[in-house]
């Protein structure tokens, strides 16, 4: 078994250089089958979810050259297949292949996706979605079963604003007769990533990155190019990092507004950061951090993904502080890891009151979900004494380089095998 072991309390300092967005990366590999040319994306993260969908892209026949970072997918010859059980339940984007193969064959049979264990995570707005479209929707087994004589432009209203299923109904719109309208569609950067890219191959989007999205369908899509974004997760992660250990650490290459909210937050508390050429940012711990009250929303709210990490941070606040996820019911795994380590947390639901400063103790822990498991990481390297990290296979699936980047800026950290 693979674990990290983390020894604790090192200050980090120098640069920590942020990699391309896996939420982006998992849609616009997906996407790019849809293409009848080829399809080059740049800054790829090189991260077990783009391992896992390079494998689905190959089994469906296209050809992927991968290096330095730039993926060059030939799909001219891309097959209608059925991805194996075992390798679509390796994540939760495996979804995006319903969109993106009922766009192109008006077939499509997907087993169940997979993914972090956060909640019940149901598709039923993909689902509602791909039939407003004209698809016929059935379950066999584990499988779904979609099915369209023809795609025709419709009106979808989507009762939340999902990310999953304003990306998958964009893939399937993005080729159907005539215009769709997606309403209350979600705004995340990632959506705009994707639609960058379809609209590069030819397709005609507008409105992505607004709750009101247009897609008139086209007849053919040709070969595109698109830089990914840089992953605002990844970036808020090292960001709090920097707010706990930092001495003049620099996280480099980020959308400042990408991370908004996680940054008003950090400067209600008290954290000593600087902006630079709108893509750096230069972080030190302060003497002391203010508590406040966090809670999870859709974006440009304060991300869900970012909520376990902020956790950590809280429990260092001089005082009572709030922190409330609301997107997903089942997000707190990581709570009792951290009341193992010294905590002082009352978890309530889906409310989490943490009282503050305490001192975290080194101990042996568990990454339940991928933030969960960033989150022990955190954890870990403000507490006294060596922390173990087990299960984190979750993270490697969503954080690119992970202990070269720490090591680079002073962490001690390292996988054991055991
Ligand atoms: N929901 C439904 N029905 C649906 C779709 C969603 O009830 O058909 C509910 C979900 O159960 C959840 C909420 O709506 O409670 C939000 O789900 P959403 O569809 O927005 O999330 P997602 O597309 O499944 C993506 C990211 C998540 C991230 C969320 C929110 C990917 C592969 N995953 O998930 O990322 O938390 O958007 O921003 O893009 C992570 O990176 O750790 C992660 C979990």
């Amino acid at each position: 078994m693979k674990k990290f072991k983390i020894e604790g309390q090192h200050e980090l300092t120098g640069e920590i250089k942020i990699s391309g967005a896996k939420n982006s990366v998992v849609a616009l590999i997906p996407a790019a089958i849809l293409s009848d040319e080829k399809v080059t994306l740049y800054n790829v993260p090189d991260i077990s979810d783009t391992k896992a969908l390079m494998e689905i892209v190959e089994l469906l026949n296209g050809k992927i050259e991968y290096k330095n970072e730039t993926m060059k997918i030939d799909t001219s010859k891309i097959e209608n297949k059925v991805v194996p059980e075992e390798l679509s339940k390796k994540l939760r984007a495996s979804y995006y292949f319903m969109g993106a193969l009922l766009a192109k064959f008006k077939y499509a049979e997907i087993y169940f996706p997979g993914g972090c264990n956060i909640g019940s995570r149901p598709i039923d707005f993909h689902i509602k979605g791909f039939k407003k479209l004209g698809a016929k929707v059935k379950i066999e087994g584990n499988k779904y079963i979609i099915r369209a004589e023809k795609l025709k432009g419709a009106r979808i209203y989507l009762d939340f604003a999902s990310v999953g299923a304003t990306i998958n109904i964009m893939l399937a719109a993005v080729k159907a007769e005539g215009t769709t309208y997606i309403s209350n569609a979600a705004k995340e950067p990632e959506i705009v990533n994707i639609a960058t890219l379809l609209n590069n191959m030819g397709a005609k989007i507008t409105g992505a990155g607004t709750s009101e999205i247009k897609i008139e369908g086209v007849e053919y899509l040709g070969k595109g190019v698109v830089d990914v974004i840089p992953d605002r997760i990844e970036a808020g992660t090292y960001v709090i990092m920097g707010a706990l250990l930092g001495n003049k650490l620099r996280i480099a290459g980020i959308i400042e507004d990408h991370i908004e909210a996680l940054l008003s937050k950090l400067k209600e508390m008290g954290v000593n950061l600087k902006v630079e050429n709108d893509c750096d940012i230069i972080i030190s711990k302060p003497e002391e951090f203010r508590p406040i009250n966090v809670k999870t929303l859709v974006f440009p709210g304060f991300a869900t993904d970012l909520g376990q990490p902020m956790s950590v941070l809280l429990t260092q606040a001089n005082g009572m502080s709030i922190f409330e996820e609301t997107i997903y019911e089942n997000r707190m795994g990581h709570i009792k890891y951290l009341q193992k380590m010294g905590a002082n947390i009352t978890l309530t639901d889906r409310t989490a009151i943490i009282t503050g400063p305490t001192k975290l103790y080194g101990t042996d822990v568990v990454a339940t979900d991928l933030r969960a498991g960033a989150a022990m990481v955190i954890a870990g390297l403000i507490a006294e004494g060596t922390t173990y990290v087990e299960e984190i296979e979750h993270v490697l699936r969503g954080y690119e380089n992970i202990i070269e980047k720490l090591t680079g800026a002073g962490a001690k950290i390292e996988i054991i095998e055991e």
